[in-house]
C-alpha cells in the first residue's frame, strides 16, 4: 500500500476515536458543543494524534489509555487554530476547507469554542485515570500536555509571533524560538506522551523530544512555504495569510529555495536522531519523511 493510503487509513481510525470523546450537543449551552464539534470534525490531517499513537506503538504500547490523550491533543491543536484564525489574530476565513469557526458562529462563540476545546481536552485526558487508576505515567503525560500547550510552549510561541508582526528586527534565533514553540511544542507533547505512556526510558524520551522538535520546525517552515506556493483549494486555508499580516517567516528570512533545502535537511537530521533508538517503527520513519513533500 502507498504511504498516502496508509496515512488516510490511520486518520480515519483516529477520527473514530475522536468521535467517541466529543461532547453531546444538548442543553441551553448546546451552541458551544456545536461550534466545538464543527471545528474538530471539519477535517485536518490528524498528524499530532497520529504521531502520538505511532510513538506509543514504537515503544510497545498496546492499551487504550492512549486514546483520551490522542483526542485531547487534537482538541488543543484545534483550539489553537480556532483562536489563530480570529480577527484579532490572523483574521482568516477558511480552515480545513471550510469557513472558520468565528466566521460561522460569530467572534464571541469563536473565542468561547477555543476556550471550551482547551478545557474539554483536560476533561478528556483525565478519563485515562478511570481506565488505569494505578498507572503513574498518566500524571506525567498530563503534565507534559499542560506545559507544552502553555506559556513555555504553544501559547508562548504564538505570543512572540503576534508581537513580531510588522517588525523588521527579526533574528534567526527569534524565528527558531517562535517555530519551536508555536508549532514544535505540540509535536513534542504528542510524541513524548506516546513515549511516556508506553514506558520509554528517560534517555529514549530525550531522543523522542529532540526528534519531535526538529519535525515541528521543519513542519512550520513547510507551512510557510505552502502559504506562498500553494492554492486555497489544495491547502483548505487561505494562501498569502503571512504576507497579509506582515509576518516575518522563514521564507521571507531565508528565501524560498533555502527554506525548501532546510526542510529536507532538518527532517533528515530528525530521522537520523530517530535511528539512534534501538526500537523501530517503519511507518513512523516514513511519515516523517513524507511530511517534507506534503502539499497541505
Ligand atoms: C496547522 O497545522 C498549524 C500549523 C502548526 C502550521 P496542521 O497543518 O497540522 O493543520 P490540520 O490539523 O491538518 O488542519
Ligand atoms: C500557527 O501558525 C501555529 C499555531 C500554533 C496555531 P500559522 O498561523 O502559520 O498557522 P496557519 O497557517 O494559520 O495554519
Ligand atoms: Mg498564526
Ligand atoms: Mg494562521
Ligand atoms: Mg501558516
Amino acid at each position: 500500500m502507498d504511504m498516502k493510503s496508509e496515512i488516510n487509513l490511520r486518520a480515519e481510525a483516529i477520527e473514530a476515536i475522536l468521535k467517541k470523546y466529543l461532547p453531546a450537543e444538548e442543553g441551553y449551552q448546546k451552541q458551544i458543543m456545536e461550534a466545538m464539534n464543527y471545528s474538530i470534525l471539519a477535517g485536518g490531517k490528524r498528524l499530532r494524534p497520529m504521531l502520538m499513537q505511532e510513538t506509543y506503538r514504537l515503544f510497545g504500547g498496546q492499551s487504550e489509555v492512549i486514546e483520551p490523550f490522542m483526542a485531547a491533543m487534537e482538541m488543543i491543536h484545534t483550539y489553537s487554530l480556532v483562536h489563530d484564525d480570529l480577527p484579532a489574530m490572523d483574521n482568516d476565513e477558511y480552515r480545513r476547507g471550510k469557513k472558520t469557526t468565528h466566521a460561522i458562529y460569530g467572534e464571541a462563540m469563536g473565542i468561547l469554542a477555543g476556550d471550551a476545546l482547551l478545557n474539554f481536552a483536560f476533561e478528556t485526558a483525565t478519563k485515562a485515570f478511570e481506565m488505569e487508576p494505578e498507572n503513574a505515567n498518566i500524571g506525567k503525560a498530563l503534565r507534559i500536555l499542560a506545559t507544552k500547550a502553555g506559556i513555555y510552549g504553544m501559547i508562548g510561541g504564538q505570543v512572540v509571533d503576534v508581537a513580531s508582526e510588522g517588525t523588521t528586527d527579526m533574528t534567526k534565533e527569534k524565528l527558531d524560538f517562535i517555530y519551536r514553540l508555536k508549532t514544535g511544542a505540540l509535536m513534542e507533547a504528542s510524541m513524548l506522551i506516546g513515549a511516556v505512556l508506553a514506558g520509554a526510558t528517560k534517555s529514549e524520551q530525550q531522543i523522542v523530544e529532540q526528534v519531535a522538535g526538529e519535525i515541528g520546525l521543519a513542519f512550520q517552515i513547510q507551512d510557510d512555504i505552502l502559504d506562498v506556493t500553494s492554492t486555497e483549494e489544495v491547502l483548505g486555508k487561505p494562501i498569502g495569510s503571512d504576507e497579509k499580516n506582515q509576518k516575518f517567516t522563514y521564507v521571507t528570512f531565508e528565501g524560498l529555495e533555502k527554506a525548501k533545502v532546510d526542510v529536507a535537511a532538518i527532517t533528515k537530521q530528525a530521522v537520523s536522531h530517530m535511528n539512534q533508538l534501538v526500537v523501530r517503527n517503519e511507518f513512523l520513519n516514513e511519515l516523517l519523511v513524507y511530511l517534507i513533500a506534503r502539499e497541505k
